[in-house]
């Protein structure tokens, strides 16, 4: 498969910006890389996603890609700036927590960022506060061990509301820090967004970038004359590197969700 594009993500999550993607660019073909074998990439050190991410990036380009998406926060804000320097010629688009227009939206409202520990740690969020973060009260908030449910395919679970439950209580509708948004600052989220919305309650407005990267890596492409033409009918592989049978299934089912 020649010139593909290639969407790395830690694991199933970046699945969420992948539908973005063929909604948008019907005509390519994608390669969607997940590297459970070694998730979660969000309770690792910087040093070790960025190691991840490069040598992962540095196969798609053997492999004869012609763009690259990182559909992960994390992976990102580790390895996007270096990646970026070792191959300017190639258009490589990233992903990072939608603050902007949860803040255009909420301008002196409370806005919850839901991300990894990693993302939260990094420069590059406390560089996208203060860039987008305006008058607003964001609060930035870990949730390590909630990418593990989307993992398993536990989408909707009893479990999965009792974990949301405690990591949320405060911010509810009715808490003691209630939110106006709340910003899924990690790919896996999107595919539990119905439960928080409704952990949360109603009126929580749900912020997520995966439409704003697709949108980007389109005119990426285009801008670079890369984009394949509208005769051709594009698709999509799956590869992972943990490739059980579930595993496998579960990236089917997440794609047409
Ligand atoms: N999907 C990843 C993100 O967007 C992180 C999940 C993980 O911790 O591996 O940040």
């Amino acid at each position: 498969m020649k010139g593909f594009i290639a969407v790395f993500d830690s694991g199933v999550g970046g699945i969420s910006v992948l539908r973005e993607m063929v909604r948008l660019m019907p005509n390519e073909d994608f390669l969607y890389y997940g590297d459970s074998k070694n998730a979660p990439y969000g309770t690792r050190t910087t040093e070790e996603v960025r190691a991840l991410t490069v040598e992962h990036t540095e196969d798609f380009l053997t492999r004869g890609a012609k763009a690259v998406a990182i559909a992960c926060n994390t992976a990102t804000s580790a390895a996007a700036r270096v990646l970026r320097q070792m191959h300017p010629e190639v258009p490589l688009v990233g992903i990072e927590p939608a603050l902007k227009p949860a803040v255009e939206k909420y301008p002196t409202g409370r806005v919850l960022v839901l991300a990894t520990p990693m993302t939260v740690r990094e420069e590059k969020f406390l560089k996208l506060l203060n860039r987008f973060g305006g008058n607003a009260d964001v609060i930035p908030l870990a949730a390590p061990g909630l990418m593990e449910f989307v993992e398993r395919g536990e989408l909707d679970s009893p479990d999965l509301r009792k974990f949301l439950m405690e990591l949320l209580a405060v911010y509810r509708v009715g808490g003691s820090h209630q939110v106006d948004a709340v910003v899924l600052g990690c790919t896996h989220y999107p595919f539990v967004a119905q439960v928080i919305g409704e952990v949360l309650g109603d009126g929580v407005e749900i912020f997520d970038g995966s439409y704003g990267t697709a949108k980007e890596l389109k005119r990426r492409l285009s801008e670079a004359g890369l984009a394949n033409p509208a005769e051709h009918s594009g698709s999509v592989t799956f590869e992972n590197s943990a490739p059980t049978k579930e595993r496998m299934a579960l990236c089917e089912k997440l794609m047409i969700s």
